[in-house]
């Protein structure tokens, strides 16, 4: 078996590259796909959930499929230089994989409100950090002006690059249970990430790969719905601060995507989505951020009242390691006291059997 060298390699035949394109990569995807055991058993509903664990991509997200794309496509065009607006993984896996293309990475990031490990990546990969006072929003706009002004090319994703190598995302799930779900769920920013799957899961379809297609379900933050809303929303607010985002980019193509397969959008609080991401690390030993907890959030509440129906086979993608927000994962600890003793065989003894 050849050794795993990145998607790219992977997927050449069905991605835009050519024989002597040099590929930048990190490794990414190939990320497991894990079979819940105890959350469908505590809904007493017969079906399947599987989480796709983008966290274990190279810089923690899903963003490095769709980054190993773009960047190799903008080196080969002669680019110096890459540019991004970000709630804090695009600019990580940009500054990464610039890192390793030997370019330079520019970010900008909304002001606070954005994770710890997030920002400590953009910087420790060397990227030029600008923080503005706005919002991912604000940002997207200036990105977007900007690059008609100065030598950089956007890695958003309304970069096409970027979802050609997040529909390998969908290929995968294919390959690993030899077919299509029957459902799949995910977090909804700008909707990229959905319309890439629904990319994927198409072009399996139309090759005759498989003879089904998932209904796409996108769940976003409440303070963030634009999707939810019909509209555009001005001050989005969520914990889920990945997916603070209220002017989506892939506006037209979800709502077409979402036609097409027949599927939904629905909105969970931010108490939903914190309940599950700490269900999941708990009962099933799976540490997502915030963000992505919402896709087994409304997952969660759409199995319980029948809209998705018992026998389903469910994937829901958890887009972003647990580690990328520690203060959130600490917060949502504060229940849970560390137990502080003398450096004593009998007091450590002691703390044991408290707490068995
Ligand atoms: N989950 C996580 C952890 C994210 O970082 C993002 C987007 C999404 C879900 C939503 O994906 O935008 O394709 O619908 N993060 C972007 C960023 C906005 O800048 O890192 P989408």
């Amino acid at each position: 078996r050849p050794r795993y060298t990145g998607l790219i390699e992977k997927y050449r035949d069905r991605l835009p590259v050519h024989d002597d394109t040099r590929i930048i990569s990190l490794g990414e995807g190939n990320t497991p796909l894990i079979r819940l055991n105890h959350i469908p058993r505590q809904l007493g509903k017969d079906v399947d959930i599987y989480v796709k664990y983008e966290g274990l991509n190279p810089t923690g997200s899903f963003k490095d499929r769709g980054m190993t794309m773009a960047v190799t496509k903008a080196v080969d065009e002669g680019a110096k230089a890459i540019i991004c607006a970000s709630t804090g993984n695009t600019s990580a896996a940009a500054a990464a994989y610039a890192a390793r293309a030997g370019i330079r990475a520019f970010v900008l990031i909304p002001d606070g409100k954005i994770a710890m490990g997030k920002l400590a990546q953009a910087l420790m990969h060397g990227a030029v950090v600008i923080q503005i006072k706005g919002n991912f929003d604000d940002g997207m706009r200036l990105v977007k002006e900007v690059a008609d002004h100065a030598p950089v090319t956007i890695v958003n994703s309304i970069n096409p690059n970027r979802l050609q190598g997040q529909k390998t995302a969908a290929f995968e799930i294919i390959e690993e249970l030899g077919r299509a779900p029957d459902y799949h769920c995910l977090p909804v920013g700008n909707a990229g990430n959905i319309t890439a799957h629904w990319m994927g899961y198409d072009e399996y379809y139309r090759d005759g790969i498989v003879g089904t297609r998932p209904r796409m379900v996108g769940y976003q933050a409440s303070g963030s719905a634009p999707f939810v809303k019909g509209e555009m929303v001005d001050n989005p607010e969520t914990v889920a601060t990945a997916i603070r985002i209220g002017h989506p980019q892939s506006w037209e193509l979800a709502w077409n995507l979402q036609k097409e397969s027949n599927g939904w959008f629905d909105a969970c609080s931010d108490e939903e989505i914190l309940a599950a991401q700490k269900l999941l690390a708990q009962a099933e030993g799976v540490f997502c951020e915030p963000a992505s907890a919402t896709s087994v959030a409304g997952a969660m509440r759409d199995i319980q009242n029948g809209k998705i129906p018992e026998g389903s086979t469910v994937v829901c993608t958890l887009t972003g390691h647990g580690l990328k927000d520690p203060d959130t994962a600490i917060a949502q600890s504060a229940d849970t006291k560390v137990v502080t003793v003398a450096a004593e065989m009998d007091e450590v003894r002691r703390a044991i059997l408290d707490n068995m």
